[in-house]
């Protein structure tokens, strides 16, 4: 056992990290208090708490933040990435998903997997003897999710309560995991987008069921203005996903009223926060303005995402206060 300071937060051991919505609302307030108590440890028994373990990074699609702050963080808790891309990727492609995960449970602790479907990372998911964390797949993108509110929570002290609002195309994964995160934290996510781009009727079902026990509610507004008025956070992504580059044009034109300017900040509440995952278009989805202006989180958003991948590793290899598997 590796002794640390850390109190026993939250035993995930073993388990995937896939979609926040297979936590509950308990376990995830407990992953954001070590995230936090983490952000502000650099203790030599927290540097040595993944200690001979090993990460296995698999990504079909390209990635900055992702890539660097998980092996940032691996490496920063005394144990190592190692990062495999394009054609070395395994998943659904040389051999089954399956297979590669049989495999790569004999030599890791832990894998990161960036797909462009969901469903291949769930059969490689299941078939791991090893936790898997979603790195990003075409339904979901729940660590960027838990980085976005422990950013609201280092501003607000709480997401219970916050009006969120995300404007844009309201249907891809980054809006979906944010919401997840919101509503099980018990705040109001609010979606702003045009009949094309809003969350489907499942979706907005699923996130009333996540919302029933901690009082979150999300809601899909075709009017920004409405949806913006009184916003705590207001929120968007790129109106194009990566894989779907030839619908581009079309997609600018239908998501031209829902840009971030700062009239939209006529609307909200006036201590209103602008958050984004970056990458971003300046000029299309968000003004430079506002990115760039005083009320911009983006970049502690793209901090936060070391130290709540840091926090979601050690809840996942150890029993959340440093004993290892
Ligand atoms: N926000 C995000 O996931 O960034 P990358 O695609 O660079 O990893």
């Amino acid at each position: 056992m590796i002794a640390t300071r850390l109190a026993p937060h939250v035993n995930l051991q073993g388990r995937n990290f896939l979609d926040l919505a297979e936590l509950d609302p308990t376990e995830f307030h407990a992953l954001l208090r070590l995230a936090r108590e983490l952000k502000g440890d650099a203790s030599v028994a927290t540097r040595s708490l993944l200690r001979g373990r090993t990460l296995a990074m698999l990504f079909e699609k390209p990635s900055l933040r992702t890539r660097v702050s998980f092996e940032v963080a691996v490496t920063s808790l005394g144990g190592q990435a190692l990062f495999a891309s394009g054609s070395e990727m395994l998943v659904g492609t040389r051999e089954s998903p399956e297979d590669a995960a049989r495999v790569l449970s004999r030599y890791v602790d832990a894998v990161v997997v960036r797909t462009h479907e969901h469903e291949p990372l769930e059969r490689f998911a299941a078939a791991a003897s090893v936790p898997v964390i979603n790195g990003l797949s075409a339904l979901y993108h729940p660590c960027q999710a838990f980085a976005d509110v422990l950013t609201m929570e280092e501003r607000f002290g709480s997401v219970e309560g916050l009006r969120v609002v995300y404007l844009g195309d309201a249907r891809n994964n980054v809006a979906t995991s944010l919401a997840q995160a919101v509503v099980l934290l018990g705040g109001s996510m609010r979606f702003a987008a045009p009949l094309s781009h809003r969350p489907s009727e499942a979706t907005l079902e699923r996130l009333a069921e996540l919302g029933a026990s901690t009082g979150g509610r999300a809601r899909a507004f075709t009017d920004p203005v409405r949806a913006l008025r009184g916003a705590d956070v207001v929120y968007t992504d790129v109106w194009t996903s990566m894989g779907e580059e030839h619908l581009h044009e079309r997609n600018a034109a239908m998501l031209l009223p829902y840009a971030v300017t700062e009239r939209s900040f006529a609307y909200t509440a006036p201590h209103a926060v602008f958050m984004h995952c970056l990458p971003a278009h300046r000029g299309q989805e968000v003004a430079p303005a506002v990115i760039d202006g005083a009320r911009s989180l983006v970049f502690d958003q793209a901090e936060n995402r070391l130290h709540a991948q840091r926090a979601l590793l050690v809840a996942l290899i150890t029993d959340g206060k440093g004993t290892l598997l």
